[in-house]
């Protein structure tokens, strides 16, 4: 049995992008691997959140995970910030990286571009995640194509520990979807589909309504031409669209190709709100169970004191050999 890890900013609405890029792939490996699966809100307060909607997307984003199919019999589901040992092994894994290495990290030049002031948090931003990760000495960790760069600088680290202190860390791989790693934007198929992008059309929430969904969907923008053709290079918006469609309505590309040919985007796009919205209508009425039962806390507290064990034993062992006087 693998040891998978991931984790979701409680940053803002989850949206589709998250749902396919991850999440799906999250409800998949809890059937065959020992997997940790994590609010990482001490990622989100790398940069400025209001503290009541903190709390508020803490939960929710933890009865989301519930909502899309992860089982708490299976998977441990918790709060990074309720496992305390993360935070210590992110402040010891910030002593093992170098500058040049985390200026190279693109979210972060993403993040911070044309700032003026710029957070210390963002930019130790991947020393955490690197310890979220290897606190567990996880062999695979789950997320969509822009985490990768984070992953190589947590394989490194990995790399580097060992070296300094003796064989100790596995070293993960990324678990990355073939298709649907970067779902794009609606409004611009340049940009990544994302929870923080001001204009609300151009993402779709797992918490919008059909209607809402419907609209979006057929206000997304295409090119001019009528041919539903799955060619990224050429064909950016639709080819989004078409992934999209993959997942939701679990048909190849070639199937949904041949089912479109010759009928224009009109369609396809009807019919594609329509399998999204058949994906996220009953999570969101799960969700809603979750919300109101109130069962989300009893979850996490679970899910915290499982992973606590496992952390609070890394941490120990890390210290240990990184010469730290043990309290007597
Ligand atoms: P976050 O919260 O930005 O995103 C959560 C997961 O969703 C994926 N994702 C996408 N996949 C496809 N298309 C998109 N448009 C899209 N948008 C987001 C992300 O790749 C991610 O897998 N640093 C992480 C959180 C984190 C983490 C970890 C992940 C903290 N510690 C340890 C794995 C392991 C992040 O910001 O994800």
């Amino acid at each position: 049995m693998k040891k998978v890890l991931s984790g979701i900013q409680p940053s803002g609405q989850l949206t589709l992008g998250n749902y396919i890029g991850a999440m799906q792939n999250f409800v998949k490996l809890q059937h065959s691997e020992e997997c940790f699966f994590m609010v990482v809100d001490l990622h989100a307060i790398t940069v400025p959140q209001e503290p009541a909607a903190l709390r508020e997307q803490s939960e929710a984003v933890a009865a989301l995970f519930i909502a899309a199919g992860i089982d708490p019999a299976k998977a441990n589901v918790f709060v990074q910030s309720h496992v305390r040992a993360h935070a210590e092994l992110g402040w010891l894994f910030t002593t093992l990286a170098n500058m040049g290495e985390l200026e190279r990290m693109t979210q972060f030049k993403d993040k911070s571009a044309g700032k003026e002031s710029v957070g210390a948090g963002l930019f130790v931003y991947p020393t955490l995640m690197a310890a979220d990760i290897l606190i567990y000495n996880a062999d695979l960790v789950p997320v969509g194509d822009d985490q990768k760069q984070h992953l190589e600088l947590t394989r490194d680290l990995a790399h580097r520990f060992n070296t300094r202190f003796g064989n100790y860390f596995t070293i993960p791989d990324p678990y990355i979807p073939k298709v649907g790693a970067r779902v794009m934007s609606l409004d611009d198929a340049s940009k990544k589909m994302s929870k923080s992008n001001p204009n609300a059309g151009s993402f779709i929430a797992l918490l919008d309504t059909p209607d809402v969904i419907r609209k979006k969907i057929s206000r997304a923008t295409t090119d001019s031409g009528r041919e539903v053709k799955y060619d990224p290079a050429n064909k950016p918006e639709i080819s989004n669209l078409i992934c999209i469609y993959s997942h939701c309505a679990n048909m190849t590309i070639a199937d949904i190709e041949a089912r479109y040919e010759g009928q224009g985007y009109g369609p396809f796009k009807k019919d594609l709100a329509e399998h999204v919205v058949s994906v996220i209508e009953p999570l969101q009425t799960k969700y809603n169970d979750i919300r109101n039962s109130g069962e989300i806390h009893q979850i996490l507290k679970q899910g915290a004191e499982r992973a606590a064990v496992i952390a609070d034993r890394t941490l120990a062992d890390v210290k240990e050999r990184m010469g730290f006087l043990p309290p007597r």
